[in-house]
């Protein structure tokens, strides 16, 4: 039984093959609160370019840009999830409004002050090193960027919102 345990752990924090697909799917209907509440958050305009650390299988970049156009790119350290989620929005992929690649929040690819707003949804418990990863994300912040981290802690989701380069909101 703990083995089970393990292994869907696993599966969440790096969701692959087929089991993975029937997780992330399963976490979009467990989470639904949770993609509602960063969705009502967010200020996007199409000049806004979103990165979201952990993406999954790209279900929250749906509804990101449903809500309006804007440029969004999710990292994730799951190979089957990059081919999910460009999968799942090939018509926004296509447009060249959103773009998935493989990467760690522990070591972003990007230039400093790359992104107005970061997201990451129920990823951080999985990161190598946090500290790390914060420190990662305030880089690629602009100046007065907002960094959304939605968890669950005790059966309740929280939605973090902070200014990381400016003061803490
Ligand atoms: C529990 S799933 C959440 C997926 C999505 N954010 C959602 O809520 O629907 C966690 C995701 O974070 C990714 N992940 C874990 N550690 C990561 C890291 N250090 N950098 C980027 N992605 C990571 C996993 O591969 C997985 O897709």
């Amino acid at each position: 039984m703990e083995k089970l345990g393990d292994y869907l752990a696993s599966q969440c924090g790096n969701p692959r093959g087929v089991i993975g697909k029937i997780m992330t799917w399963a976490m979009n209907r467990a989470n639904n609160v949770m993609y509602k509440g960063i969705i009502e958050e967010i200020n996007i305009s199409p000049k806004t370019k979103i990165l979201d650390v952990g993406f999954g299988n790209g279900y929250l970049e749906k509804l990101i840009i449903r809500k309006s156009p804007c440029s969004i790119t999710g990292i994730d350290i799951s190979e089957d999830m990059v081919r999910k989620a460009t999968e799942a929005n090939r018509k926004y992929v296509a447009s060249g409004n959103m773009k998935f690649q493989l990467g760690d929040c522990c070591d972003l690819s990007f230039k400093d002050s790359s992104f107005d707003v970061v997201t990451t949804m129920n990823t951080i418990y999985f990161w190598s090193d946090t500290a790390k990863g914060i420190a990662e994300i305030s880089r690629v912040l602009k100046e007065g960027g907002i960094f959304y981290n939605a968890v669950i802690k005790r059966r309740r989701y929280i939605l973090q919102c902070c200014y990381i380069k400016g003061k803490l909101r």
